[in-house]
């Protein structure tokens, strides 16, 4: 059996050693920080199982601990935590549990060491190391998770029909795991997944979400959406990404699979950047294909405005899943709907007002529009990839010299509303707001500098087409602040 008291030999398990030798309690670290500490993944969540009432011993490790530590704890549950430093540690008495057809709440008893570690998942998180005495450092892996953590393989200690149908969620963590650690789920338990997969309607849209962010978070996101797909599970918690799966042909016409094509660009993307919502936009960006999708004699398949459906489609997904609705769920919604732009311009002869238009419509978000773009060319076609990353390239450097040139990103055209109201005498009405878009729209397409002076005299321009009386000359807002400030003076 393996040992590790050596690594152990160090706060805050020194202190928990201690207060289980005063108070002869059999005190064990369980779960998924002696998995990480086997595959040397940091962490510094610790799993303390009890044997005995986890508050009492977490009410006198705080106090051991000193210096205003304290046990924090949840009756109901029979569990409690302590942070100290920057550790968060979870004490819970060992238990047996049993579960009732339609609850993830279990019927707890106080139980023993091994009644505790039947309980749990996965083989490789039911090991646990003694922190008494008499044994410090030895490993307790009743189900052979060690062998497992080797062979690489997720397992669940009991029937896994019996593990599942207990908390059906594990199903979920089965493939987060898998997904996280590059492990393989093991045949019976994998099988497990596909004839229990109905009862992932018991358990909370919260949790399931919480399992769905980490393995989108993972480094390869698709080995999960695959595992969820082919077990049944992405049917029942996320149809709308399972809808994108298929070919149709007509004749020899056929088109890509966008669930596999998504999953690309979504493994692609992982390698790039950790920002979950820009990970989420790759997972969506092509969600309106199987609505738009249309076959055309002479040009085959067509998925027409799939961006702006897709950007509809955002809202209603973020609701069901529980995802935030709010400005991150905008921020994908922009994502979606732009990311055809900077490939259309990778195909064309690249103009500084198209430039300036994508700087204008992008914002702060044109780098990570333009990563998910990168990441969405995934054609087999080694020649294409190589000519379209180029054109990328290109698009970049563009997009820096306009960006240095005119400040597009952040930019406010040079005369505001305030100004058309008060030199037309005006109230806040649809006019305003066309002449304020035209002399947008004469900016971006370069018709005019961006500057107040030309912004200024083409909307006299723009008054005069449209008959408007001037009332009074309004002089440059920068003038006018500068005036302001000196009166104050
Ligand atoms: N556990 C379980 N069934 C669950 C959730 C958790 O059996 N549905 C057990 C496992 O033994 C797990 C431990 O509780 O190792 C702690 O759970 P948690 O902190 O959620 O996960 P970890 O395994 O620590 O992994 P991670 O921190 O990556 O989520």
């Amino acid at each position: 059996m393996q040992n590790f008291s050596d690594r152990l030999k160090k706060e805050p398990f020194t202190t928990l050693a201690r207060v289980a030798g005063e108070t002869a309690t059999p005190v064990y670290v369980i779960g998924g920080y002696v998995r990480d500490l086997i595959l040397q993944r940091p962490s510094k969540d610790v799993d303390v199982v009890v044997v005995g009432s986890g508050i009492a011993f977490a009410r006198k490790v705080a106090d051991a601990f000193g210096s205003g530590v304290r046990a924090k704890y949840f009756k109901n549950f029979g569990t409690a935590m302590v942070r100290y430093k920057s550790w968060e540690l979870e004490f819970v008495g060992a238990r047996k549990e049993s579960y009732r057809r339609n609850s993830r709440k279990p019927i707890v008893e106080n139980g023993s060491l091994s009644d505790d570690q039947r309980r749990r998942d996965f083989t490789i998180n039911a090991m646990s190391v003694s922190l008494q005495k008499k044994d410090f450092g030895k490993l307790v892996d009743p189900f052979d998770g060690i062998s497992d953590l080797e062979k690489k393989l997720i397992r669940t200690p009991l029937d896994p029909d019996i593990t599942f149908s207990d908390d059906p969620l594990r199903m979920m963590r089965a493939i987060r795991f898998a997904t996280q650690l590059d492990f393989t789920i093991e045949q019976n338990t994998y099988a497990a997944i596909g004839r229990n997969c109905n009862r992932i309607g018991i358990v909370s849209k919260e949790r399931i979400l919480d399992e769905l962010n980490l393995i989108v978070m993972a480094d390869k996101p698709s080995t999960g959406f695959e595992l969820l797909d082919e077990t049944g599970l992405l049917k029942k918690i996320f149809p709308k990404l399972s809808e994108l799966k298929g070919v149709e042909k007509i004749g020899n016409m056929g088109h890509k699979d966008n669930f596999y094509h998504t999953l690309e660009v979504l493994d692609n993307l992982a390698k790039k950047s950790d920002n979950l919502w820009l990970r989420w936009a790759a997972l969506l960006h092509d969600i309106a294909k199987p609505i738009t999708k249309k076959f055309d004699p002479k040009t085959g398949w067509t998925f027409h405005q799939h961006e702006f459906i897709g950007e509809k489609m955002v809202p209603g997904i973020f609701s069901r899943l529980k995802l935030p609705m709010n400005e991150k769920m905008r921020y994908v919604q922009k994502m979606v709907r732009l990311h055809l732009r900077p490939i259309v311009l990778a195909q064309e002869i690249v103009t500084d007002s198209a430039i300036r238009r994508l700087l204008f419509d992008a914002g702060e978000d044109i780098d990570d529009l333009m990563q998910l773009c990168e990441a969405d060319i995934t054609s087999k076609n080694e020649y294409k990839v190589k000519k379209y990353l180029n054109n990328f390239k290109l698009v970049r450097r563009k997009l820096k010299e306009v960006d240095e040139k005119d400040r597009i990103r952040n930019w406010q055209p040079p005369v505001s509303g305030e100004i058309i109201m008060e030199t037309f005498g005006l109230k806040p009405s649809r006019t305003v707001g066309d002449i304020k878009t035209a002399i947008r729209e004469a900016i971006l397409d370069g018709k005019i500098g961006n500057n107040y002076e030309e912004a200024y005299a083409y909307m006299l321009e723009q008054g005069k087409i449209l008959k408007l009386e001037i009332k009074k000359l309004v002089q440059n807002p920068e003038r006018k602040n500068q005036s302001e400030e000196e009166g104050d003076k």
